[in-house]
């Protein structure tokens, strides 16, 4: 591999199987929650992080509250201990981070503590701060990560963070066993369907030339995917210095669309999910301000897709899936832009691996 991030990229099947490995048993069909958390004591769910976490703990809060019943709060870590949130007893704070390090998170870690919260903290560094400082760990088994850009612990997080959606809707009563075995075993297909796009790399370093040449790209999606979205445009402006926005696809009349021109291409994340059509309305409305968009979808979804959009077909899967699945093309697409402009795709200007400082 040319860099880290191109490897890591390449790592996250692996990653991933790891990952859930420690939260799926495939024999039984059960899901289960790491040091004795039991979600049926838990009323409410407070998730902190920054950056690329704060994304995966976005795109959990969906699953959490839509499987397990749960009311989730996020926050983004070094605006949470500010704004002095009102505690509610019975509500478990999550941090994400992959380092265990990031000072704003592990500082809404300790704020949670002292007043009184159970704390859990998803974390691939076992041996860091907030794994030592936390309740309850919850590992992400992502290997080191070097790469300045997160990926692999990106989606090692939110497999983790669905497993254990998966298990506190059963710890819940809100999923039957035979319901928990088969999300557990659609969970567990999330290897090899990661593979599977995996396998899209040419045609997604095909787009890069024409990509590399914008000054803006603007993502958008619906439900989970407006929060992926959010991810594409991080990773594409750490690396590539492209100016990017993620939106849920519903916002854009709502004053994004204003920027929209024949020099501002689109990335549409588009599953053929419950969601579809109205994500396909949003992209004509794009297409009708000469907007070039790039739909990334599945099969079903490019048959139904709009006329004259440029078609990333990804394996298709089930919704529980799709996150981890649809991150693989984004990540591809910002390294091959940040390769095609020359960037120092690995160590990219300005930013470091750990925020450790406030
Ligand atoms: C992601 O690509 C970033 N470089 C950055 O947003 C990162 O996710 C953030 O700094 C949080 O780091 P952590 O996971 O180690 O806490």
């Amino acid at each position: 591999y040319r860099h880290f991030m191109e490897k890591e990229i390449h790592d996250q099947p692996g990653a991933c199987q790891h990952t859930l490995s420690a939260y799926l048993d495939p024999v039984t069909g059960r899901a289960r929650a790491p040091g004795g958390l039991d979600f049926s004591l838990v009323d409410r769910i407070q998730i902190v992080a920054c950056g690329t976490a704060h994304y995966a703990g976005l795109i959990s809060r969906y699953l959490f509250e839509s499987l397990a019943r749960i009311p989730v709060d996020i926050d983004v870590a070094s605006e949470f201990r500010y704004r002095a949130p009102p505690v509610r007893k019975g509500t478990l704070c999550i941090a994400i981070s992959q380092s265990g390090e990031t000072a704003d998170t592990l500082a809404a870690l300790r704020w949670c503590r002292d007043q009184g919260l159970g704390t859990a903290a998803v974390v691939n560094v076992h041996t860091s701060t907030m794994a030592r400082e936390a309740d309850i760990l919850l590992p992400t088994h992502a290997g080191p990560e070097i790469g300045v850009a997160s990926t692999k612990a990106f989606t090692s997080q939110v497999a983790a963070l669905t497993a254990l959606a998966v298990a506190a809707a059963a710890a819940r009563g809100r999923i039957d066993a035979a319901e928990e075995a088969r999300l557990t075993r659609l969970l567990l297909e999330a290897p090899r369907l990661i593979s599977g796009a995996l396998a899209l790399e040419d045609q997604i370093r095909a787009l890069a030339p024409e990509l590399a040449k914008a000054r803006d790209v603007l993502y958008f999606g619906r439900g989970v995917m407006s929060a992926l979205a959010l991810e594409g445009a991080l990773k594409l402006k750490e690396i590539s210095y492209i100016h990017a926005e993620g939106y849920p696809a519903g916002e854009l009349k709502h004053g994004p669309i204003a920027l929209i021109d024949e020099a501002t291409p689109v990335i549409v994340l588009a599953p053929s999910d419950a969601l579809f059509e109205k994500t396909v309305s949003n992209t004509a409305e794009v297409m009708a301000r000469g907007g070039p968009v790039i739909f990334i979808t599945d099969e079903e979804g490019a048959r139904r897709a709009p006329a004259g959009v440029r078609l990333i077909v990804t394996p298709g899967c089930d919704d529980i899936v799709a996150p981890l699945v649809y991150a693989v093309p984004i990540q591809m697409l910002a390294y091959y832009v940040a390769v095609q402009k020359g960037a120092d795709v690995d160590q990219p200007r300005n930013l470091a691996k750990s925020v450790t400082v406030e």
